[in-house]
């Protein structure tokens, strides 16, 4: 398996304008997984609401994308108008696309984006009980501490260097190359 390819798909950030496409992936995932994602159950309209405010906050969202629909995805957050030394992650795999090693490269690259940006602290908003994200992050060689009684876990990123950096241009790159490809795609299907 290629670092960038799993089971037909791949990673790319979303643009701002894909905000729709991140809202049908989230409204996808079934009860549990919401549940999951959102640390507690959220309705349709909570989540039509949340996917909206995705460009608005200047988040950074990694799609894994197959036939032009994201199938997964990471956010990054900021936790104020510019990138500080806190910020907050979250990820979402669709059932189908679970167990595949996605999760796992969706958590890399938002802890390389972090690392890139200064970010130290990094919150998952997450359930203690959800022992997938635990295991995720210790292949990171990340821990998610959670304290008692908390839904909020907490990754600690190095700090950049080249090599970080490099990585993620030459991704961006890559995920430029593979937008405008799906984009002549959809003209062609559509012609
Ligand atoms: C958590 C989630 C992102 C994982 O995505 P994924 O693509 O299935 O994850 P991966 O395939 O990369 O890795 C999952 C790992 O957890 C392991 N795992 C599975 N069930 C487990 C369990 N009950 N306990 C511990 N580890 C478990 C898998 O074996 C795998 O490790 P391996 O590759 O060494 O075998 C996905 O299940 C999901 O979207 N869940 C709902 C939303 C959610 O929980 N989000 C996190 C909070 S923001």
């Amino acid at each position: 398996m290629s670092e960038r390819q799993f089971s037909g798909g791949n990673i790319r950030k979303l643009w701002p304008t894909e905000t729709n496409k991140f809202r049908d992936h989230l409204l996808r995932l079934d009860k549990e997984n919401r549940r999951m994602r959102f640390a507690h159950g959220v309705s349709d309209a909570f989540v039509e609401d949340y996917a909206a405010r995705m460009s608005e906050t200047g988040a950074l969202v990694y799609g894994y994308f197959v036939d032009g629909e994201v199938r997964a995805a990471a956010e990054l957050k900021k936790l104020g108008i510019a990138w500080g030394r806190e910020g907050e992650a979250a990820f979402s795999v669709e059932q189908p696309w679970q167990k595949q090693g996605i999760g796992t490269e969706l958590m890399g690259r938002v802890i390389r984006a972090a690392r890139n940006r200064g970010v130290q602290h990094l919150c998952v908003s997450c359930l203690a009980e959800n022992a997938k994200m635990r295991t995720i992050a210790n292949k990171h060689e990340a821990e998610l501490r959670f304290e008692y009684g908390e839904v909020i876990g907490e990754i600690i990123p190095e700090g950049p260097n080249y090599f970080s950096l490099l990585a993620e241009a030459v991704d961006d790159r890559f995920g430029y190359m593979m937008a405008v490809l799906d984009l002549q795609n959809r003209v062609v299907k559509a012609a």
